[in-house]
């Protein structure tokens, strides 16, 4: 079986209802992006950190995978498939995928500000004082950025196996997530599916400009 490994961004959760980063001018859902996805903005306010990303927590609630990543978890019939996705929503795993990578954490998980290892699942809204088992304050498990990204050596183990790259809906502005194009081997064909693709490599790359959706469907007939 070949082994298709697909790079995710938001784009990708777009036809969801979930809006994309920079498609907003730096706002995040009308917040500024450095208030409330670093690790000095929760210092500063951590209520307000907590309580933007509970209402995103909430909003996973409503929207529903989209018709790529339904297609994506098809794949699994005839390719081995690795989603490495930039996203915090769970669509690919709740659209089938079975194996997928959260390069910059998941909402439905928080962990313990003190240790970045004690994670667990959590579904409802963290409050102030709500504290892990030692006694230290819960945040979402979320990769703020200036934080380390902890999946990234497996990621790139990953992309050095792929036979096919396939990506999908992302800027390809934040590293280290965007430099995992370059560990794929030389002959290893990268698609890129993005109404608004960001890059092309000098041809190197296939760009599919497309949503997710209509992009998918022709990679799909691409690889038929
Ligand atoms: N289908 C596919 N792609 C789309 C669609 C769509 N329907 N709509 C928009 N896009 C594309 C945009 O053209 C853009 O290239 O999705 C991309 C979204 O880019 P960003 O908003 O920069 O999101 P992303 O690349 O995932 O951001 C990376 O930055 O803020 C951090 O941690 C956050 O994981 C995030 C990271």
């Amino acid at each position: 079986m070949k082994h298709i490994v697909v790079l995710t961004g938001a784009g990708m959760s777009a036809e969801s209802g979930i809006k994309t980063f920079r498609d907003a001018d730096g706002l995040w859902e009308g917040h500024d992006v450095m208030a409330v996805a670093t690790p000095e903005g929760f210092q500063r306010n951590p209520e307000l950190v907590l309580n933007f990303y509970n209402e995103r927590r909430k909003q996973l609630k409503e929207v529903q995978p989209n018709q790529a990543h339904k297609d994506l978890a098809l794949l699994e019939i005839n390719y081995k498939v690795s989603i490495i996705t930039q996203n915090v929503d769970d669509l690919h795993e709740r659209a089938g995928s079975s194996n997928v990578i959260h390069l910059h954490g998941e909402l439905r998980k928080i962990r313990s500000t003190k240790n970045e290892n004690d994670i667990k699942v959590w579904t409802e809204d963290i409050h102030l004082g709500d504290n892990c088992e030692s006694g230290y304050q819960l945040r979402p498990h979320i990769v703020w950025f200036g934080e380390a990204v902890p999946m990234i050596d497996k990621a790139v183990e990953i992309c050095q196996q792929a036979d096919i790259l396939v990506i999908i809906g992302t800027s390809m502005q934040v590293y280290p997530a965007a430099g995992l194009l370059d560990f794929a081997p030389v002959e290893t064909p990268i698609y890129y599916i993005d109404p608004k693709p960001a890059m092309d490599k000098n041809g190197k790359i296939h760009v599919i400009a497309k949503s997710a959706t209509e992009g998918v469907k022709t990679l799909l007939q691409i690889l038929d």
